[in-house]
C-alpha cells in the first residue's frame, strides 16, 4: 500500500469533547476532496470516544500505558484506545519525556504495546537546546531512537517524528538544512539495524512550530514525510492550509 504523507495534529491539553467535535466537522468539511494525504486528529482522551472519522482521516491518541489493565490510576490502555477507533498513538512526545519524566524504557514498552494492539506508534525523538549547543544532537537522537525501538524487528508499522524540543511552541522552526541533515542521519542510524528499504521508507515527520508559512519548504525536504503539529492544529484555517500545501507538494512531485 502506498504511504501518503501525514499531517497530524497534536491538540495537547486543548478542547472539550464538544469543541473537538465541531472542530473536526469543520476541518473534514474543508478537506473533503483532499487526496494523497493522511490526516490525523490527536485530541485528548475524553474526545476520542465521540469522534468518528473515516479515511483519509484518522484518530490518534497522545499517550497510553503499556499494560493491558490493572491498578494504574490515571492511565489508559491500548484496548481502550482501540475501542475508541484510534489508529495512531503518539509515544515519547518531548512533553511526556521532559515534563512527566518518561524514560526510554517506558517509551519502548509503549511502542510494543501499541503495535501489539494493531495500532501505529508515532515515536517522537528530539534534542534539547543544550544538546544542540554542545554538539550532542545526534547522540541524543540515536539513543532515543534505538532505545525506543528496542526489540522491534520491522519498521513496517512505525511512524517517527523528529521534534527538536527548542522548536516546540516557540515559533522557532528548525532550518531546512537542519531538518535535512537530521532526517538523513536518522535514516543512516536505522540502517545499522533495519533493511535499507525500511530505513528509507519509514515515515519521519517533522514537528516544531510548523505553520502555513513554512509548510511548503519543510515538506520539500527530501526525507520529510509529513508533520506533527501543535499550535497550528487547533484551528481549521491553518491546519487545512498546511494539509493543502502538503497535497500540492505531492501533486507537483508526481
Ligand atoms: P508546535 O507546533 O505548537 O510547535 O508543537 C509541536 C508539537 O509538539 C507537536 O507534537
Amino acid at each position: 500500500m502506498e504511504k501518503y504523507p501525514i499531517v497530524a495534529g497534536n491538540w495537547k491539553m486543548h478542547k472539550t469533547t464538544t469543541e473537538g467535535i465541531s472542530f473536526v466537522q469543520e476541518t473534514v468539511n474543508m478537506l473533503l476532496d483532499i487526496e494523497k494525504v493522511t490526516i490525523i486528529f490527536g485530541p485528548p482522551f475524553t474526545a476520542l470516544f465521540d469522534l468518528d472519522v473515516k479515511s483519509p482521516f484518522y484518530l490518534g491518541a497522545q499517550n497510553c500505558h503499556w499494560e493491558s489493565h490493572g491498578a494504574f490510576t490515571g492511565e489508559i490502555s491500548t484496548d481502550m484506545l482501540v475501542d475508541c477507533g484510534v489508529d495512531y498513538v503518539i509515544v515519547g512526545h518531548s512533553e511526556r519525556r521532559h515534563v512527566f519524566h518518561e524514560t526510554d524504557d517506558w517509551i519502548n514498552r509503549k511502542v510494543h504495546a501499541v503495535l501489539n494492539a494493531g495500532m501505529t506508534p508515532i515515536l517522537c525523538i528530539g534534542e534539547k537546546l543544550e544538546d544542540r549547543e554542545s554538539n550532542e544532537t545526534q547522540s541524543v537522537l540515536n539513543s532515543q531512537l534505538m532505545q525506543g525501538l528496542k526489540g522491534i524487528d520491522s519498521l513496517e508499522n512505525i511512524v517517527l517524528a523528529y521534534e527538536p524540543v527548542w522548536a516546540i511552541g516557540t515559533g522557532k522552526t528548525a532550518s531546512v538544512a537542519q531538518v535535512d541533515e537530521t532526517h538523513n542521519t536518522i535514516r543512516e542510524e536505522l540502517k545499522k539495524v533495519y533493511s535499507e528499504k525500511e530505513s528509507n521508507t519509514v515515515p519521519i515527520l517533522y514537528g516544531g512550530s510548523v505553520n502555513p508559512g513554512n509548510a511548503t519548504e519543510l515538506i520539500s525536504v527530501e526525507g520529510v514525510d509529513g508533520f506533527l503539529i501543535g499550535g497550528a492544529s487547533l484551528t481549521s484555517a491553518p491546519f487545512t492550509e498546511i494539509a493543502r500545501k502538503v497535497e500540492q507538494h505531492m501533486k507537483e512531485k508526481s
